[in-house]
Formats: C-alpha cells, structure tokens, sequence
C-alpha cells in the first residue's frame, strides 16, 4: 500500500539516508563478508527500493552486472528517477511481479513487508524470482515496532496481521528459504536476514 505523507516524508529525508547507509545496508555487507558473498557482476533486485537511494548505494559498493528496483508509488518513482545511476526501475506491485522467474542473483528488500496487506504473497514472488543457491538480504520491523509507529508517528500500514520474528522466520522456511544469518537492531524492534534459497 502507497505510504502517507508522514511517512514519504520519513522515508526521504538525510536521516533516512543515513540509517539506510551506516545501519542496514551496513549489516548487509557483514553478512556479505561473513559470508563471502561477491556481488560484482551479478544480477540484484532491490524490492520496494522507494526513492533509489539503496540502489544507489549498492552500485557503488557491490557494482553488480545489472539492478533493477521497484516500487508500488509513482511519487517514488519520480525521485528515484532523478537519482540518474546506473540502474533500472519500474512501477510494480510484490505480489504480482513482471519478471522471470529465478531471474537474480540476489534480492535486496528494505522494510517493504509491513506495508503489503498480503505479504506471504510477496514473499512467494522473491523466492520465485531468486535464482536456485541465491540470496535475500531483508529488514523489518516486527508486529510491536509497526503498531508503534502507527500510533505515535501517525504512519498508516494495512490491517493485517502482523509477526514477530519467530512466525516470520516459519514463513520464510514454508516459502522455501533457508536463513543463513540475522541480526537484531533496536532490540529486536528490526531484524535483518539473510536467505538462501
Ligand atoms: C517503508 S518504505 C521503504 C522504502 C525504501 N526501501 C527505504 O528503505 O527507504 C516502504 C516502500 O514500500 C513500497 N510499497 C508498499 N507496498 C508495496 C507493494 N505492494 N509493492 C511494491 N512496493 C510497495 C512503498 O511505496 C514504499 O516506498
């Protein structure tokens, strides 16, 4: 579902920019290294990617072969457009990809689960566009940290219901996806994941 202003907002501003870059992207490259995963020319997927800055972030670090990324809100698009780098995007919604199937090395998805009302949906087309042996690199905010912000940061996110970290990590196996390592933040208020398949 598209965002509100507070939360576009929120999204799009140095702070979000700076959390995305020393925070989550910066637990994503331990993973990577723990793991000695190399990225360079391969194919990445950012799901959700908002205004591109994760894009932008990955083809400076990981300098894969291609990047695609995708949003469901036009207003997004917009400004990852103007990001101009080396990269392309397009209008999508999860549960319903335009793409191949096993078509990318590795998938990226920065807080996008909690704003699809059918997120097992989503869950299912990453699995299904990842290629056999490639990765998901995920964060989230669990059920607690959701409630939270729509209470007291007035962001709107669906009525569904909403997990914790263990019925999450049970609907990542179901899908299909085996979790090689995680990391909370906040507590455990966000968790980043990475996946194979
Ligand atoms: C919390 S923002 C995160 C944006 C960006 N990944 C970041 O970390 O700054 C969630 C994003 O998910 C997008 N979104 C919500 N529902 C979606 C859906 N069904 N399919 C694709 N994108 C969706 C919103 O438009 C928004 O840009």
């Amino acid at each position: 579902m598209h965002l509100n202003r507070r939360e576009f907002l929120a999204m799009n501003n140095p702070l979000r920019r700076l959390h995305l870059r020393f925070v989550e992207f910066s637990i994503f490259k331990q993973f990577m290294h723990r793991y000695q995963i190399n990225l360079q020319d391969k194919t990445l997927l950012d799901a959700a990617c908002g205004s591109g800055y994760s894009l932008k972030l990955h083809t400076q670090a990981l300098q894969p072969k291609m990047q695609l990324g995708f949003d469901i809100m036009p207003e997004q698009a917009k400004l990852a457009r103007r990001q101009g780098g080396d990269f392309h995007y397009c209008l999508a919604d999860i549960t319903r990809l335009p793409l191949a199937s096993q078509s990318f090395d590795a998938a990226f998805a920065y807080g996008i689960l909690h704003h699809v009302e059918n997120w097992r949906a989503g869950i299912a087309e990453l699995q299904r566009v990842i290629k056999p042996a490639g990765f998901l690199f995920i964060e989230e905010p669990n059920g607690a940290a959701v409630k939270f912000f729509g209470k007291y940061a007035g962001f709107a996110f669906p009525k569904t219901e909403r997990f914790d970290w263990p019925e999450f990590e049970v609907e990542m196996r179901q899908a299909g996806f085996v979790k090689l390592a995680s990391h909370q933040i906040y507590c455990d208020a966000l968790q980043a994941y990475l996946f194979t398949k």
